[in-house]
């Protein structure tokens, strides 16, 4: 059966696409097929940092213009991964963007429907891990993602502002779409040794990544993860990937 993981925040910036991209490249490096789709179709990410191979976006499939695996590219050679990594794409076309906020309650229902259906066509190709990087907050895309998921990674800054929010997405959407969920806590300013929290409002912590700037200096286009294995932030991600697979 495939994990679907969705990797949501109440606040932006938390680091939700660096740890979706580092995670799904560390699964599909210990040779699990993955699929890795960029669900923040306010603000897409993943077509910046590795070229679509498909003329069709996830915002065609989630319209029900096509299957989910036209959507789809392989950079399983690309990145050198032993598993299969798959991404989807979300258009960054300004207009696209625009369109989005217009959509009705009727066309996020057809989404929801259609993240659904993708499931079953992900789980009919075998893929073990789908992971979808969301929009912070509650948008109807976040949310749909949120509800399509097996479990949802809450990353979290140290500001009041993200306790506050994420206690009550905690209790206010996950709890009562009954996710199982998991914390980690990104960006961390103190000293991560000093941290013995091992739960936070009845939520496990997978991990506390501290922050480092070269993370945010380095190539665009990096993962860290892949090439450079000994960084404390990949170290953080193959923790998060190894303690995610035990709660299986
Ligand atoms: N532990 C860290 N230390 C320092 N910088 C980090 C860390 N994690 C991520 N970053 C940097 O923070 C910035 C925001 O990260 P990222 O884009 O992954 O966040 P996001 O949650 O996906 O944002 P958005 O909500 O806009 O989608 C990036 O420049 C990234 O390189
Ligand atoms: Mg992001």
């Amino acid at each position: 059966m495939t994990l679907t993981l969705a990797i949501h925040s109440s606040k932006g910036g938390t680091g939700k696409t660096s740890i979706a991209v580092n995670l799904a490249v560390a699964f599909a490096s210990a040779g699990k097929d993955t699929c890795l789709i960029d669900m923040d179709l306010r603000g897409p990410s993943l077509c910046s940092m590795f070229k679509p191979k498909t003329h069709f976006w996830i915002n065609d499939f989630l319209s029900g213009k096509c299957n989910l695996k036209d959507t789809l590219t392989d950079s399983k050679k690309d990145i050198g991964t032993s598993g299969h990594l798959y991404l989807s794409f979300s258009n960054p076309d300004i207009g696209e963007i625009r369109d989005l906020v217009s959509k009705d309650r009727n066309w996020q229902a057809g989404a929801l429907k259609a993240l659904m259906n993708g499931k079953r066509e992900l789980a009919e190709e075998n893929i073990d891990v789908t992971i979808l990087d969301t929009s912070p907050g509650v948008e109807y895309e976040s949310i749909n993602a949120v509800a399509a998921s097996d479990m949802v990674i809450i990353v979290h800054n140290d500001t009041k502002a993200c306790h506050d929010c994420t206690e009550q997405l905690i209790k206010g959407v996950y709890t009562l779409l009954d996710k199982r969920c998991a914390i980690i806590d990104n960006m961390y300013h103190g000293n991560c040794l000093d941290i013995k929290e091992k739960n936070r409002y009845g939520v496990p912590v997978l991990t506390t990544i501290p922050c480092m700037c070269d993370i945010a200096t380095r190539s665009k286009n990096e993962i860290l993860v892949h090439s450079d294995p000994e960084h404390l932030f990949s170290k953080s991600i193959m923790t998060i990937k190894d303690k995610i697979e035990a709660m299986q």
